[in-house]
Parts: C-alpha cells; structure tokens; sequence
C-alpha cells in the first residue's frame, strides 16, 4: 500500500572542496566529529525516527567507503543499500536516485554533514515519522541566514515560501537539513528544473508542497543544537560540542550501536561484538558499560 512505510536516504556525496586538502582522499561525511564519522550523527538521526531501512547515496569515489563501514547493516538490525550519484546535481536529485529503494513509501531524507541534537529531538522526529501525507520541514534560527534554505512566514506565522541561500533573507530561520515526505515526492522531484546555479534544489519540492497546501512547519528552539560542518571552523566547533556534552554527562551523542541496542534492534551478544573491537578508543568501553 502507498505511503505505508518510512525509509531514509542519507545524501553523502559532494566534493567539499570547502575542506580541502582534508578531503582530497577521504570524504567529508566519513571525516571525525570529535570521536566518531561525521555520518554516525545522521544516521542516529534516522534511527531515532524509528526508520530500518535506510539508503546511502555518495560518490562512485565514496561509495565502497560506506559499505565498508555499515556493510548490510544488520549488525546494527538495520537494512542498507547503497547508491551512486555521478555528479552533484542538487539535493531533490536524491529523490531521482532512490525512487527504486523507495518504491512506493514515504522517505525521510537526511544530509550526510548534518548533526541534530536536543532533549525532545526522539519525539519531534517521530511525530513527523507518523505524518502519512505531506511533508514535514524544520526551521532553525541562525545568524547567518544566507547561506541556506531560508522561509518567508506570513502574519500567523504560516510558511509562505522557501528560498535557496537568498541574498535578502525574509527571516532567521534556515531549514534544516532533514526531510520527511510522502510518496509524492518521487514525481515531484522528476519534475524539478535546474536552478540559476544549476542545482536540482530541495527548496523547489518544499514550495510544490507548500503550494498544495501539504507541508508543516516545525520550528525548532534554543534547546536544540543544529551544527554545521562546512568549513574547518564550523568543523571543529561542532567537535568541541559533543566532546564537551560527552565528558560532561558521561554519554555518547549519535552512539548508533547504543541506540539500536536501546531500541531492541540488537541483544547483548551483539552489542558485545560490536564493543570489544572499539575498546581501545573508550568508545567500545562505553558500549560494555551499557551491558552492565
Ligand atoms: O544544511 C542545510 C542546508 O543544506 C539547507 O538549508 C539548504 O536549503 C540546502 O540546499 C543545503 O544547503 P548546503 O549549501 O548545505 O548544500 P550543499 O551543497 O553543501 O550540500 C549539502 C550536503 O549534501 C553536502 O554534504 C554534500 C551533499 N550533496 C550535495 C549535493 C548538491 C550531495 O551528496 N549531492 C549533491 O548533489
């Protein structure tokens, strides 16, 4: 049946040449943020949201990188597959890519340099998870408007439009990068034409959506940590983060293990498996502390 289940697709392509020479060998999404790939925070994301089947799309270059890592993810009770995205050609572009891994369901898109982190964060994700028609956005207030997705409200706070990186932004709210969408969007993305910068924009779907009067709104608070990793100084800010709220609360931010382990997906003989390798880093030993 249509929109009946939720899958994930993790977009983990691109050059990011903004970090170069970094990334010239490796890729951004496999890069550490503090002690773990930058791609454990998104897909922690994806799990919270109570989604199993999950598609990654990166670079041919990248792609092996990535199976290496996850592999058919059943270790972690979870189901991979993964794609190749030739050229950037825009985030709606992933809807192209995984219109077979999606079939006829609902997909929660998520960026693979995206890290969300906040006390109500399960809730809010499954709520949006629940939703069986339509989409679901988040804004997230910022200094720094321009340099993403950005919405115009109305008088009752209504969302009017989105807008990609506008040089006049209409508000402080960036959309974040992580999406829920029903069915529909597999022809809605067919649809998209390239923009001024040739891109295949997400902010294209987001206004079919609002036009068809079909998408909510969520607006994220101060409780909620939103960071970015685009540059060497957003990088390292957002390493310092987790590392502080890890030392300070004795617990680990986008622990996939311990997460699938918390939601039954894994027993404690997997757990134990997946932690005696990881032991010298103190990430394997939280895990063991887990079985105590
Ligand atoms: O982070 C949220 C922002 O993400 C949104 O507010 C914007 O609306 C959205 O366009 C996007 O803006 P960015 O400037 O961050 O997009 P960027 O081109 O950097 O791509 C985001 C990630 O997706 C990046 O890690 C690379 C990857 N990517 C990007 C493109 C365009 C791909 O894997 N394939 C692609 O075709």
């Amino acid at each position: 049946m249509k929109n009946e289940k939720l899958k994930g697709i993790i977009l983990a392509g691109g050059k990011a040449t903004r970090l170069y020479p970094a990334t010239l060998e490796t890729c951004k999404q496999l890069l550490p943020v503090h002690d773990k790939p930058m791609v454990y925070y998104p897909l922690s994301t994806l799990m919270l949201a109570g989604i199993r089947d999950i598609l990654i799309i990166s670079t041919q270059k990248d792609i092996e990188r990535f199976e290496n890592l996850f592999e058919d993810g059943s270790q972690l009770g979870l189901n991979f597959s993964y794609q190749t995205q030739e050229k950037p050609r825009g985030l709606a572009d992933a809807f192209r890519v995984g219109r077979n891994f999606i079939g006829d369901d609902r997909v929660c898109l998520v960026l693979g340099d995206n890290i969300i982190y906040g006390e109500r964060l399960e809730y809010m994700l499954k709520k949006a998870a629940r939703k069986r028609n339509g989409g679901t956005i988040f804004g997230y207030k910022v200094s720094n408007p321009t340099a993403y997705g950005v919405m115009e409200f109305d008088q009752s706070n209504r969302v009017l439009s989105v807008k990609e990186k506008p040089k006049k932004p209409k508000s402080e709210y960036a959309v974040i990068g992580l999406y829920f969408f029903d069915n529909d969007v597999v022809e809605i993305a067919k649809g998209v034409r390239p923009s001024k910068r040739k891109e295949l924009e997400i902010t294209s779907v987001i206004n079919k959506y609002i036009k068809r009067g079909n998408l909510e709104s969520i607006l994220i608070g101060r409780g909620f940590a939103w960071l970015d990793t685009g540059t060497f100084k957003s990088l390292a800010d957002a390493s310092e983060y987790i590392r502080v709220l890890e030392e300070r609360q004795n617990c680990k931010i986008g622990c996939v293990e311990e997460i699938a382990f918390e939601l039954g997906y894994i027993n404690e003989r997997q757990l134990r498996k997946l932690a005696e390798p990881l032991k010298k880093s103190g990430y394997g030993e939280h895990l063991l502390r887990l079985l105590k």
